[in-house]
Formats: C-alpha cells, structure tokens, sequence
C-alpha cells in the first residue's frame, strides 16, 4: 500500500547512552505531532533494538533493522536472521544500501536473498537503489537502476512485492550535501514506478512506495516530497539530529 514514509538510518552511529538521549528527543515530541498518514520508521543500529521497540507503538515509529542475513539460520558468525529481527518487532529492514553493496561486496543475488529471508518473516524490506557519478554521467543511471530492480526484487509475487518499500538513493547524493534536483528525482522516481507497471501492472505500480534519500534535510525535504512520485524519505545524516528530524517528518 502506498503511504508517505520518512525513515531514519543512523547507520553505525551513537553508543548506548548517546542513542537513549537522541531517541528520546525525537520520540517525545513525535508523540504529540499530529502525523496524519505519515509513517516514521527509526532504524537505529539493532543492538539497540529492545530500547527502540519498546516505546515504539506509545511515540507514533516503528523501527527497522539496517541489514540482515541473507541465510536462514546456523553456522554464520557475525550475522542476525531474519527470525531474530521478528523476534525482537522489528518491523522493517533496509536492504541493499550503497553502502552495503560497495563496502560488503553484498551483490544482487544475496540482496534478493535477503529480501526473501525478510518476507518470509513478515518484515517489509526497504529496498535501496541507486547510480553512482560515473554511472550517471555516463547517462546509465536509468539501466543501472533497473538492473538493480529487475535483480533484486521483480522475482517477487505481486503480493510479496506489496510488502516492499522502494528507495531511490543515487549514491553521489549520500553523505556529500549534494542533493538530487527535484527534477532528476522524480524523473527516476517515475522510472521505477514505469518499471514495476510493465512487470506487474499499474495499478501495483501506483500502490507501490517509493522513497528519496541522499542529503535529503530540512531544507530541501518539502520540495522533494511534493513531487509526484516520490512518497518520502530514507534520511541518513539529518536523522541524527532531533530537530532536523522532526522538521523533514512534518515536511508532506
Ligand atoms: P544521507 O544518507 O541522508 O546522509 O545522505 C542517506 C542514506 O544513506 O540512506
């Protein structure tokens, strides 16, 4: 179902008392803002997941991992099932950063993998796609972009990919302050949605959730939110600031 969705990824950020002190400044005045139909997920590093899931329902976010296994269970030091998550109400998951796939080697066929683990346990991933420079100037950022989908997350049913939130996060906006212009966002952003109407069909396509990330802020994120495609946002640096945070989820 589409909705309008800002997201949080503190990625490897904050110690234990330093994320008790930013979830609270987000989550209390959360609690008392008038949402309408916006949804704000946090996705602190899972560590800290009970913390988070605990006043999750009472301050108006759910809260989503930031990566998971792509194998079921066993003998895989290190990693955190899908089941786990579940386990600890975690409600989403990002798959598929930019950062992921460059410093992990996480590659297209361990992403679909990992989506696959994530429905199977009832968790929506959200999907990142996205062009790096030379890509987008070279003008492959629409092939690379679909291949990424088509690889990644059109094996999926039509029912499974409804459980899917799509984020559209060119890798030469994350972390540089280098925003995508509205125009280039929702130009992809429209791509996307042309792409899942001539896998599935339209009307899935218009159901479907596509979010923007890469330097979006509290300046820029009205603009980028009244774009037609584009149903919110997947927030990287301005998420670790409460105030910047509070501004960019009340930006619809
Ligand atoms: P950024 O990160 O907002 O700091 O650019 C976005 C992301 O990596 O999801």
């Amino acid at each position: 179902m589409r909705r309008n969705i800002v997201a949080g990824n503190w990625k490897m950020n904050r110690t234990f008392e330093e994320a008790d002190d930013l979830l609270f400044a987000i989550a209390d005045p959360l609690q008392k803002l008038d949402l309408g139909n916006t949804e704000v997920i946090l996705c602190p590093p899972v560590l800290y997941a009970e913390m988070f899931t605990d006043v999750a329902l009472e301050n108006n976010f759910s809260v989503g991992a930031q990566n998971c296994s792509n194998h079921e269970s066993g003998a895989y030091t290190g990693e955190i099932s899908a089941a786990m998550l579940k386990s600890m109400d975690i409600e989403y998951c990002i798959v598929g950063h930019s950062e992921r796939r460059k410093y992990f080697n996480e590659n297209s066929e361990m992403l679909a993998g990992k989506v696959n683990q994530l429905l199977d346990n009832e968790i929506s991933p959200l999907f990142c796609c996205g062009e790096v420079l030379e890509e987008r100037e070279a003008g492959k950022h629409f092939e690379v972009v679909g291949q990424q989908l088509f690889e990644g997350l059109f094996h999926l049913s039509a029912d499974e990919l409804d459980n899917v939130i799509i984020a559209y996060e060119p890798v030469w906006a994350i972390g540089t302050g280098k925003t995508a212009t509205p125009a280039q966002a929702q130009e992809m952003h429209a791509f996307i949605r042309s792409l899942i109407a001539k896998k599935y069909d339209q009307e899935i396509a218009d159901d479907t959730t596509i979010l923007y990330g890469g330097s979006c802020n509290a300046k820029n994120a009205k603009e980028l939110f009244a774009l037609k495609d584009v149903d919110g946002g997947l927030i990287g640096g301005a998420s670790l600031q409460a105030d910047d945070f509070l501004k960019i989820v009340q930006s619809f």
